[in-house]
């Protein structure tokens, strides 16, 4: 089993480069589906295993797929789109797998989906996703572990509000209501940078989407959307992260690519903390020189504080000058770092959706395991401070979203490896 192998006291200097967005790749390559006549070429697509599972699940729906992650690119040619089945085994791995439901209806009115099943941060249901497509005229059945939608008299425009503004749900229904009859008026939608991201995509395709990163979004189907290149905008997270690496080590690190428009409430608690941060229009720059302070945190839908954030932020607030009260409203149950952290030394209580955390805690090394994505860079920012080694398993959860993270920290000064034992 791989592992991570990291020595902490290094203090973090230098210049790191953020990839582009897991989190836009992932629906950006889901609306390559709709393209027509051409191939599409994607940049600044980031080498991560998340890229590679739905890859492969556009393989398998018969589109010709080609990565290059050297040079950042992928080319897709859906033209040869075949299949409308995606199986258990992909969607089990990546539940942003389910992001295919819109285009294939879109461009088929036919799509076969494996239920996602459990996921260890929440339930996380796809009712919204559904409802949405119904609304647009979907008729939806489930059987035998699968999720069966058809679209008997094409996808209509209609007015859908979503209960909560999920960010799947949002980018489901923009895909599908792109190529549907008439206009979509989508209530409380999802405002995130990736949602934009989306948008711009489908827009240079033909789509006319009107509002996205605001709270009502507006679409007018198209008949025919054409294939186009298109730039992933950078990763806010991977971003987020790499400034709390800088700001526990107290460390001088410029974030090269990230958007500080992106990042503006990790910005604002980061500068609450004591941390100084120096935005320019190509990165950010964070210099930290001592302990940072207490702050307190609640995840929010954007533009509030991102709950892919909280975990990191967590693990610097176990060093911090203070106590500190963390507040999960996105997801119920994403606390899973915290007993990996416990392990570290850290001392956090939980009650419900709330998290004391006490600061200034001596970290030390250990055997830890990355239960998902985001708990994984928390544990290994917790490392980059620990007094000792730290060994990191599980990290193929780390590789599902954070590109070349290994070799990006070692060239800001950080003693990591990776090992396979
Ligand atoms: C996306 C991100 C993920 C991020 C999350 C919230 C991708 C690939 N993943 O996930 O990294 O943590 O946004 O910012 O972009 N919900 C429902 N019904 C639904 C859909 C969602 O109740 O049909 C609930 C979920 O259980 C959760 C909340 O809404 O509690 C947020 O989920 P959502 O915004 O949909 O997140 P994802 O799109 O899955």
């Amino acid at each position: 089993m791989e592992r991570l192998i990291i020595r902490g006291g290094n203090r973090l200097c230098g210049t790191v480069k953020i990839s582009g967005a897991k989190n836009a790749v992932l629906p950006v390559i889901a609306a390559t589906l709709l393209g027509q006549d051409r191939e599409t070429c994607l940049d600044e697509v980031p080498n991560l295993d998340d890229v590679r599972t739905i890859s492969e699940l556009l393989r398998s729906l018969g589109v010709t797929v080609r990565h290059e992650p050297e040079h950042n690119k992928l080319f897709v040619d859906a033209t040869t789109i075949e299949n409308i089945t995606a199986p258990y085994d992909l969607v089990r791995r990546m539940r942003a797998s389910f992001l295919i439901m819109g285009p294939l209806l879109a461009r088929l009115g036919r799509a076969k989906i494996s239920l996602p099943g459990g996921c260890a941060i929440g339930t996380r249901p796809i009712d919204l996703h559904l409802k949405g497509l119904e609304a647009l005229g979907a008729k939806i059945s489930i059987g035998h572990g699968y999720i069966e939608a058809t679209t008997p008299d094409g996808l209509k425009g209609a007015q859908i509000y979503l209960d909560f503004p999920s960010v799947g749900a949002t980018e489901n229904i923009l895909m599908a209501a792109s190529m549907a009859e008439g206009q979509t008026v989508i209530e409380n939608p999802a405002q995130e940078p990736e949602i934009v991201d989306l948008a711009n995509y489908l827009n240079l395709m033909g789509a006319k989407i009107r509002g996205a990163g605001t709270n009502v979004i507006k679409v007018d189907g198209a008949k025919k959307l054409i294939a186009r290149d298109y730039t992933i905008i950078p990763d806010r997270i991977e971003a987020g992260t790499y400034m709390i690496a800088a700001a526990m080590t107290r460390g001088d690190v410029y974030i090269a690519n990230a958007i500080s428009e992106h990042l503006k409430p990790v910005i604002a608690k980061l500068k609450e903390a004591g941390v100084t941060v120096i935005e320019d229009v190509d990165g950010i720059r964070v210099v930290c020189d001592r302990r940072v302070r207490a702050v307190d945190i609640k995840t929010l839908p954007y533009p509030g504080f991102p709950t892919d954030m909280q975990a990191q932020f967590m693990a610097m607030l176990t060093v911090a000058e203070g106590t500190s009260v963390v507040t999960e409203t996105v997801f119920e149950n994403r606390f899973m770092h915290v007993d990996e952290l416990r392990r570290m030394g850290a001392r956090i209580k939980i009650d419900g959706r709330t998290s004391v955390v006490e600061g200034q805690t001596r970290l030390t090394g250990c055997q830890v395991k990355a239960t998902d994505l985001r708990a994984g860079a928390a544990i290994v920012l917790a490392a980059l401070v620990a007094e000792g080694e730290t060994q990191v398993a599980y990290i193929h959860h780390i590789d599902r979203g954070y590109d070349n993270l290994v070799q990006k920290l070692v060239s800001i000064g950080a003693d990591i490896k990776r090992v396979d034992c």
